[in-house]
């Protein structure tokens, strides 16, 4: 057992449904991530919130190693995804077929959709089930249908992504992301590229995935809707987790001067 192995604090990262451990992220000179740790329960919502260029993208990139953190480990359901050793850099992934499986466990949902433009909608569902998941292409058609109808967006299914809104479009990524069953959906910011009479129809379907006891974890500067669905709220400061509570504490009695003027700014 090496150092990165041992538990930091009182919980064990083996017993955690989702932890992230002292994730350190350096572009360059610029310090993104300065050892943050998080945790998130099963069926839970956590939304990270924070100024501009505060790191949340960057936290959740490093959840599903899409950005490999310099230090520190994620732990999916008791196994620590595979990085090389930190002291020995730079580090990499030790173990790409288990990254990929981590990675469908936690599917993201993106800004900018990030479906594929020569695609149909259905086909753009069914594409991880049956590439990644080995589901036959029968079955995976089946519940990306039923998985589409559930979002709202049966009637689109054979169209392409650019014949879509941009909330239909979202919406067809979160259709995409949960066929792959997910143990944990990463948003960052789904609703902030979208045409604000556009926004209401993506966080229904997020508001229904939280109430049904999805485990979340979400970027968004749509406060209500944190303050509303979330379990644990985090603030991100300069890298930096610098307060983190239920939805009362944070935005009613907000601790640090930085954390009371990122809300300021942000709620009218
Ligand atoms: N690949 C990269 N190369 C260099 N710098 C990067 C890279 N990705 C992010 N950064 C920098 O890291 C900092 C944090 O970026 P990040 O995207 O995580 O912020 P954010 O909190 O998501 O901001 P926003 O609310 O604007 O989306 C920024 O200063 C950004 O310019
Ligand atoms: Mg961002």
């Amino acid at each position: 057992m090496d150092s990165r192995d041992a538990p930091p604090s009182s919980a064990s990262p083996e017993q955690a449904y989702l932890s992230v451990r002292r994730i350190k992220k350096k572009f360059g000179d610029l310090a993104v991530l300065n050892g943050v740790s998080l945790e998130a329960p099963e069926h839970e919502v956590v939304s990270l919130i924070g100024a501009s260029g505060s790191g949340k993208s960057t936290l959740l990139r490093c959840i599903n190693l899409l950005t490999i953190p310099d230090e520190g480990d994620v732990w999916i359901d008791g196994v620590r995804l595979p990085l090389s050793d930190p002291s020995r850099p730079p580090r990499r992934i030790t173990d790409k077929k288990a990254v990929r499986l981590a990675r469908a466990r936690l599917a993201m949902v993106f800004q900018s959709f990030n479906l594929w433009a020569h695609r149909t909608i259905l086909e753009n569902v069914t594409e991880g089930p049956i590439h990644v998941l080995g589901v036959s292409a029968a079955e995976a058609r089946e519940k990306a249908t039923a998985l589409l109808d559930r979002v709202g967006i049966a009637d689109k299914r054979d169209f392409y992504p650019a014949q879509l809104s941009g909330g239909q479009q979202q919406r067809a990524a979160i259709a995409r992301a949960l066929a792959m069953e997910p143990k944990i959906l990463l948003f960052d910011e789904p609703t902030s590229a979208l045409d604000p009479e556009l926004v209401g129809e993506v966080l229904k379907v997020m508001r229904d995935l939280a109430d049904e006891g999805r485990t979340m974890i979400v970027v968004s500067h749509e406060m209500s809707f944190v303050r509303d669905v979330s379990n644990k709220v985090v603030f991100l400061h300069q890298g930096c987790i610098v307060e983190e509570g239920g939805p009362a504490e944070i935005f009613q009695s907000p601790k640090t001067e930085a954390c009371r003027k990122f809300l300021s700014s942000v709620i009218q």
